[in-house]
């Protein structure tokens, strides 16, 4: 294929997912559904050591739910490096067949092939995930109560750069092209749901953070349709902001506390909120809530962790940001008694356990241990 032929796939692509986008599923009414299938997901190198700590929390904390089967706490196997490279499939077929027969997920992290790993250079199993069950609201808290801080960011999760990340064209050996997608659809969906939240949890400000003096076509848009959406949210104040100041107000101790909900693009929300839950007390210490409309998964904002696998450390993997995520799930079915239970229970764990990563301190084990007896 020439360029031009790659480059006009590309476009009928994007224009055939914008026609689907017009026709998505409602979202089911949990309170009503008899049986709520929650899959979960090892993942990659500590992804089963912290998986294993958050099914036991969640089989406690849940005990009499899944006893008269109201919730199902399933286990997907085959989301591994291992079997993915096996395959070449980002997500297996037969995985991603179990996959959309549960309700939620509960995902470990997956590792993404990197120039070096010497590995087929697969698409991120998380972005995969991401576009095939069109997760479109990437929902990540950060609170850090010392210092009066309430943030709650709403990244987009399909479009963007991400969606033709693996896609770029190699014009010639010496240059090559990346794409980024911003569609009416996908952005307003996405807004509404910041601002939703915002209007339902005591009329928090929304900050728009694009670099749409750069980006004009896609940035533009995306910051046009978020003030149009904002018109519906009218006691809502909102702002805007490019993303370059954005990464500094977060440190700007004079001024971070005065933000609270944050509506970003893809890659702008993947770098920021990195940036976030290191302030909060790292990238451990998160979760993340992905969420469409039929589907959502909720994971730890960090990755499969490696490094700790190779060292031999991985036992002392912090699995409170997975918890965190499982606590985002219960809001998400409406469970928020049982939530707000394990919230605490997390709270009081990261205030008493050392879990600096680096092999001293407490282990996951330690910390399962603690949440256990504390439900
Ligand atoms: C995240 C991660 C992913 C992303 C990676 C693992 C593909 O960094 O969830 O923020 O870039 O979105
Ligand atoms: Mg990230």
């Amino acid at each position: 294929m020439t360029y031009t032929e790659k480059f006009e796939a590309i476009v009928r692509e994007q224009l055939a997912r914008l026609e689907k986008l017009k026709n998505s599923e409602p979202a089911p009414d949990f309170a009503a559904m008899d049986k709520i299938i929650i899959g979960t997901i090892d993942g990659d190198g500590i992804g089963p050591i912290i998986m294993e700590s958050a099914r036991k929390v969640l089989g406690k904390l849940l005990e009499d739910e899944i006893a008269s089967g109201k919730i199902e706490l399933r286990k997907i196997e085959g989301l591994t490096i291992e079997n993915r490279v096996a395959k070449l499939e980002t997500v297996p077929q037969e995985v991603l067949a179990e996959i959309k027969e549960c309700d939620l997920l509960l995902k470990g992290p997956t590792m993404t092939p990197g120039k070096g790993d010497n590995l087929p250079n697969l698409e991120s199993a998380n972005v995969t995930l991401r576009k095939e069950l069109d997760l479109f609201a990437n929902v990540r808290p950060v609170v850090i109560p010392e210092k009066n801080i309430d943030w709650i960011f709403y990244r987009e999760n399909t479009e963007g750069e991400y969606a033709l990340g693996s896609k770029g064209i190699d014009i010639t050996d010496e240059m090559s092209i990346d794409f980024k997608v911003t569609t009416d659809q996908g952005t307003k969906r996405l807004a509404r749901a910041a601002f939703e939240y915002a209007r339902n949890n005591g009329g928090k400000n929304v900050s728009i953070v694009t670099k749409a003096n750069i980006m004009k076509k896609t940035d533009g848009k995306f910051l046009s349709l978020c003030y149009e959406v904002a018109k519906d949210y009218p006691e809502i104040k909102v702002d805007d902001w490019y993303v370059d100041i954005t990464a500094a107000n977060l440190v700007n101790d004079q001024i971070n506390s005065n933000f609270n909900v944050f509506i970003l693009p893809n890659l702008y929300g993947d770098i920021i909120t990195d940036e976030a839950a290191q302030l909060q007390g790292g990238v451990g210490t998160a979760g993340s809530a992905n969420i469409g409309n039929r589907y959502a998964m909720f994971e730890a904002i960090h990755g499969s962790a490696p490094r700790m696998v190779e060292e031999g450390i991985a036992e002392y993997a912090n699995p409170a940001s997975l918890q965190r995520a499982a606590v985002m799930m219960l809001r998400h079915i409406g469970f928020t008694e049982k939530a707000q239970i394990l919230d605490d229970v997390l709270d009081l764990a990261q205030a008493n356990l050392d879990m600096p990563g680096d092999g001293t301190g407490n282990t996951a084990a330690d910390f399962t241990a603690f949440v256990l007896d504390r439900l």
